[in-house]
């Protein structure tokens, strides 16, 4: 094979899309987009309509930033002066395309993510993990649904020697057809947990969901799944159904392939002794929570399957950070000392709320500090989600939790269940409870700030990053004078 400085030739580019190119022929692809603000020099620029926007609307501006050509449908191509142009049918179909033809070129092996929680930062940890052991291409972000599994797989370069997929879903039926692109030798189930519920009947719909993993799963596959989790010999038999010919358990349960044998969980990190089929592994994981080194388990197997090297990649978890806005640790220094902020503001459900509980719980906080929680509404959990939000109050009395704050109409039947002496304040908008909490904050305080993605936290956490500082600053002033 010819290396090529290419993602993809014209001639291959126009044979997988199925288009017509119209306007000169660059001299090759190097890489693929749907976002034109983005878009790099040399990249094809697809026109992907999506519930706000239409991708069409922004192809002349792509192609004046430097794309190499732009994929558009038929029945719009003709509004679209600028050139060159690959005139398809359906452009989502067109990158679909790109992506069972990349699949179809590459020799790697091909590892899918799915779960209810803790799919990107275990697709991140298989990525630093399996590096050191060969090319590895993995998703972007959270690229995991329709369009965003195909534009990972079409970005795959044919040299990979590992691609790691994120694969995820609102509704049934939606993981299967992304499957089947995929192709996974390996897919994980990180876990199964109650989230999308509003969705779903029950939390068995959930799990069924998720199966549809094992759908495109390779012929003599392998499927790694929670071993402590209700929903593991459900997962097990149907993976088995559709092929699986390994199935690891990973976990605490004595008869898990990939077990945990001790751990310590400290404050910014944990240790792990484990087998990962057979294998002894010490290590260290740079960022702390037991739900991390519970992931780390399902990572160590399918780099194992994977046949990359394992001491790499557990040496490789030893750097491993949370990504933003889900655990990264930010320490604001004031004159009197810092105040540490986590940043959780991505997403919650009542999983990864008590995960981040737990964690904060195990946080160290200097001399006079407290533990902080400010907690936003979780959405989408349908009927119950009063008493999931209620529910809470056992974690944060468990984890010692000394003060909390509340974000949201949901969250208000938190906000009555918990003693009255740990309540700090409830506001129905984030944006509301910025001056409390900024007055409220003081050195030694560790605060760690968590709720959907639309209750948009992100603002408190903002907002104490431009605040504390002067704060402080002002009152060492006032003192002087
Ligand atoms: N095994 C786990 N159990 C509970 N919480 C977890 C677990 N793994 C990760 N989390 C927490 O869940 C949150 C989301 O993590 P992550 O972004 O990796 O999940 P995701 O499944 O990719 O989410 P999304 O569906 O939004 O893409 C983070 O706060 C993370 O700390
Ligand atoms: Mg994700």
């Amino acid at each position: 094979m010819v290396e090529s400085k290419f993602l993809w030739s014209v001639e291959d580019f126009l044979a997988a899309t199925g288009g017509r190119l119209e306007g000169p022929a660059p001299g090759g692809i190097s890489g693929v987009s749907i976002d034109s603000r983005t878009i790099e020099p040399g990249e094809a620029f697809i026109a992907i309509a999506g519930e706000r926007m239409d991708g069409h609307d922004f192809a002349a501006a792509a192609l004046e930033a430097g794309a190499s050509l732009a994929v558009v449908g038929q029945d719009r191509a003709g509004a679209i002066s600028a050139r060159p142009l690959v005139v398809v049918a359906d452009p989502l179909e067109a990158l679909r395309g790109l992506a069972r033809a990349a699949r179809a070129r590459s020799r790697a092996r091909v590892i899918a993510v799915t779960g209810s929680v803790g799919k990107t930062g275990t697709k991140e940890a298989l990525r630093a993990a399996l590096s050191p052991s060969g090319e590895t291409h993995a998703s972007e972000a959270s690229y995991n649904n329709q369009w965003g599994v195909p534009l990972s797989l079409a970005r795959l370069p044919e040299s990979a020697r590992f691609a790691v997929f994120e694969v995820g879903m609102n509704h049934a039926g939606e993981i299967k057809p992304l499957s089947k692109l995929i192709r996974p030798h390996i897919a994980i189930v990180t876990t199964v947990e109650p989230v999308h519920l509003a969705n779903f009947e029950s939390i068995d719909k959930i799990a069924g969901a998720k199966a549809e993993i094992f759908e495109g799963l390779e012929p003599g596959g392998a499927a790694i799944l929670n071993s402590d989790n209700n929903y593991f010999a459900y997962l097990s038999a149907t993976s088995k159904v559709f092929g699986a010919d390994t199935i690891i358990g990973f976990g605490h349960t004595k008869w898990a392939e990939a077990r945990l044998e001790k751990v310590s969980l400290l404050a910014d990190c944990s240790t792990a002794t484990a087998d990962i089929m057979g294998q002894k592994v010490t290590y260290k994981i740079g960022a702390p929570g037991q739900h991390l080194v519970d992931n780390s388990l399902a990572v160590l197997a399918a780099v194992s399957l994977a046949g990359a090297d394992l001491a790499l990649a557990a040496l490789a978890l030893a750097s491993w950070s949370a990504p933003s806005g889900r655990g990264r640790r930010h320490v604001f220094r004031t004159p009197r000392g810092p105040v540490t902020v986590v940043d959780e503001s991505y997403n919650a459900n009542p999983a990864s709320m008590r995960a981040a509980i737990a964690t904060l719980g195990r946080s160290e906080v200097a001399a006079g500090g407290r533990r902080i929680a400010v907690l936003g509404d979780m959405l989408e959990l349908g009927p119950n989600e009063a008493a999931l939000h209620r529910d809470l109050a056992g974690p944060l009395g468990e984890a010692g939790i000394d003060l909390v704050f509340t974000v949201g109409r949901r969250m208000e039947n938190l906000r009555d269940a918990l003693e009255r002496s740990v309540r700090a304040g409830h506001a129905e908008r984030a944006g509301e409870l910025e001056d409390t909490l900024l007055d409220e904050v003081r050195p030694g305080d560790v605060v760690m700030i968590k709720g959907s993605f639309a209750t948009g936290l992100g603002v408190l956490v903002q907002g104490l990053e431009r605040n504390l500082a002067a704060k402080y600053e002002m009152r060492a002033g006032s003192a002087g004078m």
